[in-house]
């Protein structure tokens, strides 16, 4: 049936395929998983819905207002459909998991809502509704076969960028009570150290010189597999193994973050001196109604031994504000936890109710206006401190990697430092994939620039 429909693919006029995603980088992972898988049946990638014959959305719904997003998109599409009947619209991800067929009531003109644990049976789903035209909505328990086995052996080779996204865990077991993705993605599911390094040799192979080890709480793999290996041996095998410049991970709970994985920052030497460590609230009260399983001291500690550790090592973090209950003392604190500590970069959220999140029947909600004056003062702070800290850069030489052309233009090209900073710099596409010294001569609020400081030193 797959070759049938390859080849009639294939034919004049392959198939034109657009994909859009939201959320976050596991599900950017999934959505190059499917197109992969979609372009080995023929598709090809357009970048224009006007254009395409099958929409792919990858969705997120971690916030009421990522929900929201979809919504609107998905309406705007309507139009599209009406011009071209035979387009087929696929909604997938956390949303479609949240609400499966609600989704194709809700909106007639979709034609496939898919599961998080449903993406890699996306081509044989699309197979059948070429040929029935039949609407379904796919919401599988566990990726059975399809997800297990990717890459599959043969198809086409993994072309990658530079830096190169690895899905090593699925799904997430902490349930801090704000939070849908324990009931979206499922109980945390660790992917063997075997089909984890076989994928990374064939990005690697591909032309990744990067990669990103994903999991919504990488610091826990390793639980559940026949092997026994922890989340720091695994970053050894990968060293061991590969010949990568750089190997990177997120996202990290504080609660398990070991002195083990401390130890790496400094004993390999292509482990980025960088981690995100959300800590999400400064007061200890607010930190156990979230079902967090840390102190606000536990989180400094475990900084602090970071950095001791490692001096350099770039920081970054998530927190919100307005989780219920939160009063002006609480919120002070996670403002006094920000200043003692100050991150490098903060990713600041608004509280939202989502389905299922134990926090959704907390007393205590925090109006929206006290909300948003809490997140403006935060993210004020914020700014001030990393652009503070990026000037603290001038002048000093780091080594980046470079991603490819800036957006900017004009011979200008980027790349980040291992703290992950962004450096543009004038440089010329030799370079891409090679790391290089850069000397950094201005700071603004999300980049640095700087100028090479002699070749490329890889
Ligand atoms: N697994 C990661 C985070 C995943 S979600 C971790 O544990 O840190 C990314 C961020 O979204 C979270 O860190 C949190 O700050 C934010 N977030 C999650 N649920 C939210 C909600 N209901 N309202 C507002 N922000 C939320
Ligand atoms: Fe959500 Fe908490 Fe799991 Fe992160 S660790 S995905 S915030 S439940
Ligand atoms: Fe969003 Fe799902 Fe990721 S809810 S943050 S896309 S796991």
């Amino acid at each position: 049936m797959h070759e049938k429909s390859a080849e009639a693919a294939v034919g004049a006029c392959p198939r034109a395929l657009y994909v859009q995603t939201f959320g976050c980088q596991m599900n950017e992972y999934d959505s190059m998983r499917v197109a992969w898988l979609l372009e080995n049946r023929g598709y090809r990638r357009v970048d224009d819905p006007d254009r395409a014959d099958v929409i792919f959305l990858n969705t997120c719904s971690v916030r009421e207002k990522a929900e929201q997003k979809v919504y609107s998109l998905v309406g705007r599409l309507r139009k599209l459909k009406h011009r071209n009947p035979d387009l087929k619209i696929i909604v997938a991800g956390c949303v479609a998991q949240q609400l499966g067929e609600k989704l194709l009531e809700r909106f007639p003109h979709l034609d496939l809502v898919v599961g998080t644990r449903g993406v890699g049976a996306v081509p044989d789903l699309l197979d059948r509704l070429w040929q029935d035209g039949n609407r379904t909505a796919y919401l599988p328990d566990d990726e059975g076969e399809t997800n297990r086995h990717y890459p599959p052996a043969g198809g086409r080779p993994l072309r990658s960028g530079v830096v190169a996204p690895v899905t090593i865990m699925q799904g997430c077991d902490n349930f801090c009570t704000y939070c849908i993705v324990p009931y979206v993605r499922g109980r945390e599911r660790s992917r063997p150290s075997g089909d984890v390094l076989r994928e990374i040799k064939a990005l690697e192979d591909g032309g990744a010189r990067e990669v990103l080890l994903l999991g919504q709480n990488v610091n826990s793999y390793g639980r559940g597999l026949s092997e026994r290996i922890d989340f720091s041996e695994l970053i050894r095998k990968i060293a061991g193994e590969t010949n990568l410049s750089r190997i990177r991970f997120t996202t990290s709970h504080p609660k398990d973050l070991t002195e083990s994985l401390i130890r790496c920052f400094t004993e390999i030497p292509v482990l980025c001196k960088h981690i995100h460590l959300p800590f999400q609230a400064g007061s200890d009260l607010v930190l156990r109604r979230m079902n967090r399983r840390y102190t606000a001291a536990d989180y400094e500690d475990k900084v602090r031994r970071l950095r001791d550790a490692c001096p350099e090592i770039g920081l970054s973090a998530d927190v919100m504000v307005g989780f219920p209950g939160e009063s002006d003392e609480d919120f002070e604190k996670t403002l006094e936890l920000m200043e003692r500590i100050r991150f490098d970069t903060l990713f600041s959220f608004r509280y939202s109710d989502r389905p299922f999140a134990r926090s959704s029947g907390f007393s205590g909600k925090v109006p929206e206006d006290v909300k948003s004056r809490r997140l403006a003062i935060l993210q004020g702070l914020q700014a001030e401190i990393t652009l503070e800290k990026n000037r603290l850069e001038i002048g000093g030489i780091r080594e980046v990697l470079v991603e490819g052309p800036s957006r900017a233009g004009g011979g200008q090209f980027t790349g980040r430092t291992q703290q992950n900073r962004i450096v543009n710099f004038q440089g010329d596409e030799t370079l891409v994939g090679r790391c290089v010294k850069v000397r950094i001569t201005d700071a603004f609020s999300h980049s640095l620039r700087g100028e090479l400081n002699g070749g490329a030193v890889d």
